[in-house]
């Protein structure tokens, strides 16, 4: 079954080029109607223009679809509330947002400055947030909405030079877990892209061979699966160069150590165990940590909870 947008209305921030613009330019191929927002700054997030925006509008109207332009700042929320403001009173409604603006401030954690990192996760974590939050209502009054969030490897996994990058990437994982639970009755799914491309940020950073292979048109399918009626939630999906895959948090099984033994030194005894990733898996809520706790507490101790 072809996934198509017919009626639905998308924001794509950050959508002036490299990933946002191709999410941008298939979500309209197949129908959705989009705001194409980007402050068209550079890489360090310093200056901006309207030109990146409006030529990617260009764009979608020449092969046919509709598309309106928006230099909103997503680090500012009343810029980002005129955004929202803006979809509304063209098409009514919001169904779709891709939170994909970004900026790179890399530096050692040793040299970084205090400001960078701000900035940093003011754009990336706040910006999802703020427009996020913008849409929130319209979407639980609608009873429709597909949130997607941009995280990176970096935030997943770590990567020198990024801890700024790493954090707000990290954040929006963080948010994304319980958006989905307060969305969930409201049919709002919030899902994660956790991408890698050939883009201006990542210019330099990869052989060309690499650069050809790692399209973003080979990562935007992830997104337009995120974006769907049928979406799942909660997934953080990683595409690039036309492979795809799931990350997951996991937590090994628990441990339970007698009273004697709830020790630095009782954990370093039992370390293999307490780290031995069989059995661990996938939690649907902070409060199942508390439950698996306390179960096997329970039958350590041979004491019955109700
Ligand atoms: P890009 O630099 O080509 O595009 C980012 C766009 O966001 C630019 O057009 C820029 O003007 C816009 N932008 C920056 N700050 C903004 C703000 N405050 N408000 C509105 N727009 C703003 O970067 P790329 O590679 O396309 O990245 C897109 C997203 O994917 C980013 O969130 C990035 O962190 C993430 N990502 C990219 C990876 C890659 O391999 N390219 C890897 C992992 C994550």
């Amino acid at each position: 079954m072809t996934i198509r947008y017919d009626g639905k209305v998308a924001i794509v921030t950050g959508a002036g080029q490299g990933l946002g613009r191709c999410h941008a330019i298939e979500l309209a191929k197949r129908g959705a109607k989009v705001v194409v927002n980007d402050l068209g700054g550079a890489k360090d997030g310093t200056g901006a223009s309207s030109e990146a925006a409006l030529s990617v509008v260009a764009e979608i109207e020449a092969a046919g679809g509709e598309a309106i332009a928006n230099g909103a700042n997503v680090a500012k929320y009343a810029d980002v509330e005129a955004m929202v403001k803006q979809a509304v009173d063209k098409w009514g409604r919001v169904d779709i947002l891709v939170n994909n603006a970004g900026i790179l401030r890399d530096k050692s954690f040793a040299k970084g400055s205090l400001e960078d990192f701000q900035l940093v996760l003011d754009v990336h974590l706040m910006g999802t947030i703020n427009c996020t939050k913008a849409c929130w209502d319209i979407m639980r009054e609608q009873e429709y909405g597909r949130i997607v969030v941009t995280t990176s490897s970096s935030g997943l996994y770590g990567n020198f030079g990024q801890t700024n990058y790493g954090a707000a990437k990290m954040g929006v994982i963080g948010a994304m877990n319980t958006l989905v639970q307060e969305g969930a009755k409201y049919n709002i799914r919030v899902n994660a892209l956790a991408p890698t491309a050939g883009t201006r940020m990542t210019e330099g950073l990869l052989p060309e061979k690499a650069f050809d292979l790692l399209t973003p048109e080979t990562v935007t399918p992830a997104v337009l699966y995120l974006a769907g009626e049928d979406a799942p939630t909660r997934t953080i999906l990683c595409a690039g160069a036309g492979g795809f895959s799931v990350s997951k948090i996991v937590e090994t099984e628990s441990v339970w150590l007698s009273p004697e033994e709830q020790t630095p030194e009782g954990i370093a005894a039992h370390w293999d165990e307490i780290n031995n990733a069989a059995g661990a898996r996938e939690l649907q809520g902070g409060f199942e940590q508390s439950v698996k706790m306390l179960t096997v507490a329970a039958a350590g101790l041979g004491i019955k909870l109700d």
